[in-house]
């Protein structure tokens, strides 16, 4: 079964001449077809965990498990390929390119992930993920015409749209009001089963877990609880 393992994972940063840890020990196991909430007060360690499990920063000690092999051994090249090609990312802004049409910004991603072969006919692939987000009349819109809802279903879709193994998302609704939040969380969770991805949500929103699979809580950079 396709899994993504953090094993004993420690991470120091230097606050001026002291070295402070902010990751003491985390072991963080993310399963196929479900979504991982991972909570916690600010300040806890959260968004550090999610950035070293998809490798956007290095940690002090420990491994990652990807598909067999530590990620930690691996080489730059190598861990930017597995990024670009088996992961996606939804971030609390949608961070969409201001001069690319809704179109445009899914075209771009499918460059980036270098998904080529037969199978895939590039407009076609568009289309369906448009219709996974529910998005399709808005297909030729600028993010400026864009609303905070639509931008964010706009960031799933590019999160998506290179069928990730894995989909990280730090506070994806904390921009929205309840109601878009609660379509955002929902849309995520479907996505993740039918997808069968492997989903991690750092979210801060009580009312959020209802669209997720299993809560992982975390204090002063230690998980304390798992259910
Ligand atoms: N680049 C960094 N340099 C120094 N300290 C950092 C850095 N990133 C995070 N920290 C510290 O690590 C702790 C955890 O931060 P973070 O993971 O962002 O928490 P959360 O997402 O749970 O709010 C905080 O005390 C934060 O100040
Ligand atoms: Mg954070």
């Amino acid at each position: 079964m396709s899994q993504l393992q953090l094993e004993q994972v420690r991470k120091s940063f230097m606050n001026g001449e002291v070295e402070e840890e902010v990751l003491k020990g985390v072991n963080l196991t993310l399963n196929k077809g479900e979504v991982t909430a991972l909570i916690g007060s600010s300040g806890s360690g959260k968004s550090t965990i999610l950035s070293i499990a998809a490798s956007l920063q290095p940690l002090s000690k420990g491994r990652i498990i990807f598909d067999h092999q530590n990620l930690v051994e691996l080489k730059p090249e190598q861990i930017r390929k597995i990024r670009a090609q088996q992961y996606g990312f939804v971030f609390q802004q949608s961070h969409l390119v201001p001069f690319l049409t809704v179109e445009e910004q899914l075209s771009l991603m499918l460059d980036i992930a270098e998904v080529k072969g037969s199978k895939y006919d590039k407009q076609n692939e568009i289309k369906n993920v448009l219709e996974k987000v529910e998005m399709t009349h808005r297909q030729s819109a600028y993010p400026a015409s864009l609303s905070g809802g639509e931008k964010q279903r706009i960031a799933v879709a590019r999160a998506i749209i290179h069928r990730p193994k894995v989909l990280f998302a730090d506070e994806p609704t904390a921009s929205l009001d309840s109601k878009k939040s609660n379509d955002i969380m929902q849309l995520i969770q479907e996505l993740t089963h039918s997808l069968e991805m492997m989903t991690l949500i750092v979210t801060h929103e009580e009312e959020m877990l209802e669209y997720t699979d299993r809560v992982v809580k975390m204090s002063d950079g230690e998980i304390i609880m798992v259910n």
